[in-house]
């Protein structure tokens, strides 16, 4: 089974394996501290308590060792300030991968999602056979599109969507980027 890297380095940045055992409770608390920044967009806010959080997390770690999705914690001068992954959906045709991510509020604005989703996108790349990579968000969340857009992903398509979150219009917007797309990028800036 081919799995991306469990530690991944960026200068001040490092993306690291979710540890159930050891991470969660420094997570738990920047969760605690994120709620009202994330309720508008992410539906498991409503449900939120220790137990269902740490339940829904635990599962996702899980994930890892199926080679199905791979949580990372972000780590900003050696504190966790967010989570970010990489998974694959039942319904991406071919060969496609997802990427996500949240920050903690005072995380943002410094380029952190932008840098931790350019790393994922050269891992799921590394992957073998992966055709292209995506991002799905409302399409009324503007900070999260905007993290796509800057590493080059093209809209790729607009889908009807539950409502599950607050803020949320009930269309997702689709972005894209292929491996020729990523490659050609990569020869442009050498
Ligand atoms: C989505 C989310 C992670 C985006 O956070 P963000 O801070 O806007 O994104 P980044 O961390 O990439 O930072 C980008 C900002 O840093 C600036 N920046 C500074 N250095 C940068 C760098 N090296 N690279 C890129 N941007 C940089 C950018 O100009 C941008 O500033 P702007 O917002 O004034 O235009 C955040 O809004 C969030 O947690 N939202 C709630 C959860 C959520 O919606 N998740 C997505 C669900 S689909």
């Amino acid at each position: 089974m081919e799995l991306p890297q469990q530690v991944i380095e960026l200068d001040d940045l490092t993306l690291r394996r979710f540890d159930g055992g050891t991470d969660l409770p420094e997570l738990l608390r920047v969760i605690e501290e994120s709620l009202e920044h994330l309720r508008p967009w992410m539906a498991w806010v409503a449900e939120h308590s220790p137990a269902r959080t740490t339940d829904l997390l635990i599962r996702h770690a899980e994930g890892w060792a199926r080679g199905e999705e791979f949580t990372y914690v972000i780590v900003l001068n050696g504190a966790i300030v967010g989570v970010c992954w990489l998974l694959r959906r039942d319904d991406n045709p071919g060969n496609g991968r997802e990427i996500g991510y949240w920050l903690h509020p005072a995380a943002t604005g410094r380029g952190v999602a932008t840098r931790a989703a350019r790393a994922l996108v050269t891992q799921a790349f590394h992957l073998n056979g992966v055709d292209y990579v995506e991002v799905v968000h409302d399409r009324a969340n503007r900070a999260s599109g905007a993290v796509p857009a800057r590493l080059g992903f093209t809209e790729h398509l607009r889908r009807p969507a539950e409502r599950l979150a607050p803020a949320e219009t009930g269309e997702d917007q689709i972005w894209r980027l292929t491996r020729h797309q990523a490659d050609n990028m990569t020869a442009e800036v050498c």
